[in-house]
């Protein structure tokens, strides 16, 4: 049940000059002047206000910097390279075909070559466009500025000054595994 505010508690009627009679017609004639009282309260509500407010700003504060903070210091990384993975079905790259898989934070090209797997980086080492196993020609190829490649990743010709890097596949049931050299 709601208690009816106790408008005479001692800190109150104390701001507000207590002990002073009041007139007939309520004001204060003795003590404390009524105004006093009344600026003592007032000043309990700006100091209140000024905490408040001096929260308020501080969350928002905080809440702006925290995402700054996190941008501009980038978290440790946690290394979660495997040495070998399952990337996918060893019938998603049939014979004289390639296909791009992703292996830790690299691309790799596995190639079957009438059913002889091999598997290199798919990015070319000029300036590191997605190069593609070209069948016809029995070599990788880079679309941006014409390197070509063996299909072991050894350079043929072209701007590129590195061969591919080598990586080992296989195939276990129906896996398909691409693991480090
Ligand atoms: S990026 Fe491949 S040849 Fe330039």
């Amino acid at each position: 049940m709601a208690q009816p505010a106790n408008f005479k508690s001692p800190s109150r009627m104390g701001a507000l000059g207590e002990d002073a009679p009041l007139s007939s017609t309520g004001s204060v004639s003795g003590g404390k002047s009524r105004e006093e009282g009344l600026k003592g309260v007032d000043f309990e509500r700006r100091s209140f206000l000024g905490k408040v407010v001096g929260g308020v700003g501080a969350a928002v504060a905080v809440s702006t910097l925290y995402p700054i903070v996190k941008y501009i210091i980038p978290p440790v990384k946690e290394s979660t390279d495997v040495n070998e993975l399952v990337v996918g079905k060893a019938s998603e790259v049939p014979e004289n075909s390639g296909k791009i898989f992703q292996f830790n934070k690299d691309k790799v090209l596995v190639i079957n070559d009438n059913g002889a797997l091999t598997a290199c980086s798919a990015v070319c080492t000029h300036l590191g466009c997605l190069v593609r196993w070209e069948d016809k020609d029995n070599e990788i190829f880079c679309p941006c500025h014409g390197a070509k490649y063996t299909q072991t990743g050894e350079i043929i010709s072209g701007p590129q000054p590195l061969p591919l890097a080598p990586f080992n596949v296989r195939i276990e049931g129906e896996d398909l595994i691409i693991a480090k050299a």
